[in-house]
């Protein structure tokens, strides 16, 4: 998996005169994995990053549900940064893929589907280690 396995994908939109509708599901094209987790970062104090980390297996899916953030992605050696800010644009990061997310607005909420439940030991927290492992992937 590299960045080149990232994905900005359109979640299918209803729309409405009474307000439009989106919606997600498991084993329809614009989800590449079955999900078994939602979370959701809101609150976010001006000027924080959230995430900071890699997953061995996880696959995620994150929409800015409300407002607008960057989403920083690398794979140890290239950066590819994207802004979301519509409820039917969603980021597809693929295992092993560092991501960070910054540049907050007021009142935004990232959600996040996740291939899976809460694990820690599926995290990679520090990115010299990250670093080291995509680079002995190569060798
Ligand atoms: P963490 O994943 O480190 O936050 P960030 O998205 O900014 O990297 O999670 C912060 C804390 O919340 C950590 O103590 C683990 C806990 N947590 C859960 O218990 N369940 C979850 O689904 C998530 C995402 C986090």
């Amino acid at each position: 998996m590299a960045l080149t396995d990232v994905e900005i994908m359109e979640l299918p939109r209803i729309n409405d005169p009474r307000g439009n509708l989106s919606f997600i599901e498991n084993g329809a094209r614009c989800l590449p994995f079955d999900m078994a987790r939602v979370y959701w970062i809101y609150d976010v104090p001006g000027g924080c990053m959230r995430h900071g980390h890699a997953f061995y297996s996880s696959h995620e899916l994150i929409v800015a549900m409300s407002g607008s953030f960057d989403v920083l992605l690398s794979d140890g050696a290239e950066q590819r940064r994207i802004h979301l800010c519509r409820s039917y644009t969603g980021v597809y990061v693929p295992p092993m893929t560092w991501r960070e997310l910054d540049n907050f607005s007021t009142n935004s909420v990232a959600m996040v589907l996740s291939s899976s439940l809460y694990d820690e030991l599926d995290y990679i927290r520090d990115f010299e280690q990250y670093k080291t492992i995509m680079e002995d992937a190569v060798r």
